[in-house]
Order: structure tokens, then C-alpha cells, then sequence
């Protein structure tokens, strides 16, 4: 990769337990990731409760080994009154043969919600 994507929003190392049958890693916590990846962004420019209500089509190109590093990047691409979408893109990274691959990228729909969780606006962008 030459492509300059900041900093990751997670990083995490992958274990036996997320394995599949197969023995690669299971889709669905590669999701989770993403999810939490996506939370840490929308955070990050001043939203405090959110929920995901969206997750937009994914498509796993490549597969995660035990022992690999994920890099999670998130950025927030659209901002509306209560909602925010980002975009996450996802990399695994082989750390001994130093060897790095696009897995998949994904687009969430996050909405700022109340205590009751029910809807909210935004904070103003630099609050
Ligand atoms: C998210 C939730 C609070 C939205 O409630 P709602 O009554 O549909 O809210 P609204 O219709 O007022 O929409 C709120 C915002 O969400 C957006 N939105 C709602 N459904 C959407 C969808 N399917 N895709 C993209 N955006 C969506 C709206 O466009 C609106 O954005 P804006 O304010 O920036 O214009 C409600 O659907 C909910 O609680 N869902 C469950 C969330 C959850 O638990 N997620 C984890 C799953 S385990």
C-alpha cells in the first residue's frame, strides 16, 4: 500500500478464537470490527450516543489469518442533521513475511441519539 490513510481507527491483533471452520477469520467479527471502527470516528468529530442503522454492502476480498494485524480506517464522509456516515476500510497485515492486503471497505450509517435513544441532532462540527 502507497496510499496515505492516517491513522487507523483500531488496530488489533487476531486470535484463534474469531477463527471459522476453516480456520481463517469469521466475517462477523471482521463486521464488528468495522462497527467499532466506524463508532470511533463518529466520536471523533463530537457525536456522544450513537447506534449503527446501516451497513452498507461488504465485500471480503481477501482472508484474515490468525497472527495477522487488522488496521480498521475510518473517516466520516457525510454529516446530516442526526446522522453520520463513514466510510471504514479495512487492511490485514501479515507481520512476519511484512506483508499487507485490502480486505474490504464498508459504508455505516451512525445516528446520534438521546438517553432514550431516539434521535438527536448533531453537535455543531466543532463543538
Ligand atoms: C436508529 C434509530 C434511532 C432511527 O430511528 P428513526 O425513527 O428511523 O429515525 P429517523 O427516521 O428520524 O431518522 C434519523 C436519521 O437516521 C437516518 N436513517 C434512518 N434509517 C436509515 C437507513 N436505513 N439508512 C441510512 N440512514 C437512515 C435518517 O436519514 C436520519 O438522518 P438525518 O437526521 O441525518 O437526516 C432507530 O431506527 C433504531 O433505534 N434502530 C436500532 C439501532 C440499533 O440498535 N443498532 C444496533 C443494532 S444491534
Amino acid at each position: 500500500m502507497t496510499e496515505d490513510l492516517g491513522s487507523p481507527a483500531i488496530r488489533v491483533l487476531m486470535m484463534p478464537r474469531d477463527t471459522n471452520a476453516h480456520g481463517t477469520i469469521f466475517g462477523g467479527h471482521i463486521l464488528s470490527l468495522i462497527d467499532q471502527a466506524g463508532a470511533v470516528a463518529a466520536h471523533g468529530v463530537g457525536a456522544r450516543k450513537v447506534v449503527t442503522v446501516a451497513i452498507r454492502e461488504v465485500v471480503f476480498k481477501a482472508p484474515v489469518h490468525v497472527g495477522d494485524i487488522v488496521s480498521c480506517y475510518a473517516r466520516v464522509v457525510k454529516r446530516g442533521r442526526t446522522s453520520l456516515t463513514v466510510q471504514v476500510r479495512v487492511l490485514a497485515e501479515d507481520p512476519v513475511a511484512r506483508d499487507c492486503v485490502e480486505v474490504t471497505s464498508a459504508e455505516l450509517v451512525y445516528v446520534h441519539v438521546d438517553e432514550d435513544g431516539r434521535p438527536n441532532a448533531l453537535p455543531p462540527a466543532n463543538a
